[in-house]
């Protein structure tokens, strides 16, 4: 096994350069962002620390090769070059997807079959074994071809890293994990601030504050498909995620919430509950024009509707007009707020200080702060 290998961590647009600051901090050689996610440089071990730590990611990858493919019989060499006995010891079952944006070769089943012949035949070779059995542990490999350059992804996080572990039920719109966990990271919250969110639902964004805030890595509550990479299972996984447990810290914080709907809020307070954040982060029933908190000074956020439906605008915007109305109610606090709409500041009735665009799944939002 090489001691550094070239990784991939792919990225919701607009998350790129988060991610890439996050690589920094953890002292990964090689860190460069990109469209879509950053490159760097990681040992298996690092790999696996990245799972847990990487708060904005969406799945950390192993890139196995790369080069410009513009036939199948260039993809099979250039499959067949990596080293998959590195990965592999013939007792697992590749699972290969793949996708195809413009280039020639456009067509994703057949790339995903050469791919996989060629994945078994280098590992009959290199194994010295006759039939290639396919059964055992999954090892998920992903083909991505976009402008006639293919990379071949090897997948170690297995289902994406937004999947934290404790959001079993989920609301009407709730946000996406690493995305909550940006709009926190961006917002001038810090823990010594309160810091409310108006329109909880589910809880998503005050149990990534918490989070952050108690240093409570996000993926300490499950696992990732490399733990079952047979080279890799001598790595003391065990030992490193009892030592990214011991770092979590439990300062004194004000991380509440409401929304108007009874249901969000009992979803939210189960996903508190599954956080192990019951009494560090609450949540009630109400709606936010009858709002109006104690402390002098804090930061709400919040992911308001967005009236994506012609027949649902006109009441989101006269919402936006009533978050304006909360914010007066508290002249020593920001508000942080993601959108759709671009008509949103015109709606709040105010420009805001710094805007950032973002995306939620596939839509295009702003995150104002004012
Ligand atoms: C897009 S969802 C928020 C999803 C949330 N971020 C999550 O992770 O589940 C918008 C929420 O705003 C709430 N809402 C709408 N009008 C409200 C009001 N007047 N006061 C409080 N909450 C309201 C809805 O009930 C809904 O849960």
């Amino acid at each position: 096994m090489r001691e550094k290998l070239p990784c991939y961590a792919s990225a919701a647009f607009g998350l790129e350069g988060l991610v890439a600051g996050e690589l920094r901090n953890l002292k990964l050689a090689d860190v460069k962002a990109e469209n879509g996610g950053v490159r760097f440089s990681a040992s298996p071990e690092d790999l696996f620390l990245c799972n847990l730590r990487l708060h904005f990611c969406d799945r950390v990858f192993i890139l196995a090769a790369e080069a410009v493919c513009t036939s199948f019989e260039e993809l099979f060499r250039l499959v067949f070059s990596v080293p998959w006995q590195e990965f592999a010891d013939g007792s697992e079952a590749f699972m290969v997807s793949a996708k195809c944006a413009r280039s020639r070769l456009m067509s994703p089943r057949d790339c995903q079959s050469i791919t996989k012949k060629a994945i078994l035949e280098k590992l009959k070779k290199a194994l010295h074994l006759s039939v290639f059995p396919e059964k055992g542990p999954q090892l998920p490999v992903q083909v991505s071809v976009h402008s006639d350059v293919v990379r071949i992804l090897i997948n170690t996080s297995g289902e994406a890293l937004s999947r934290r572990g404790y959001r079993t039920w989920n609301g009407e719109a709730p946000l996406r994990e690493t995305l909550a966990a940006a709009l926190v990271h961006l917002s001038p919250w810090n823990p010594s601030l309160p810091l409310y969110d108006p329109c909880c639902g589910t809880g998503t964004i005050l149990i990534e504050a918490a989070f952050m805030a108690s240093r409570i890595a996000p993926g300490i509550r499950r696992s990732f498909v490399m733990e079952q990479f047979a080279p890799f299972r001598t790595l003391p996984f065990s030992v490193l995620r009892a030592a990214v447990a011991a770092e979590a810290v439990s300062p004194a914080l004000s991380v509440c919430g409401s929304d108007i709907d009874p249901e969000a809020v009992e979803l939210s307070r189960r996903h508190i509950r599954q956080a192990n954040l019951t009494g560090t982060v609450r949540t009630e029933t109400l709606p936010f024009q009858q709002l109006t908190l104690s402390e002098p000074k804090g930061v709400f956020i919040c992911n308001p509707p967005y009236g994506e439906r012609l027949s649902d605008q006109k009441s989101c915007r006269l919402l936006y007009r009533d978050l304006h109305a909360l914010l007066l109610r508290h002249p020593g606090w920001s508000m942080c707020v993601i959108s759709s709409d671009p008509a949103f500041e015109r709606s709040f009735g105010k420009r805001s200080a710094k805007k950032r665009r973002l995306y939620n799944g596939r839509l295009e939002c702003t995150y104002y702060i004012f």
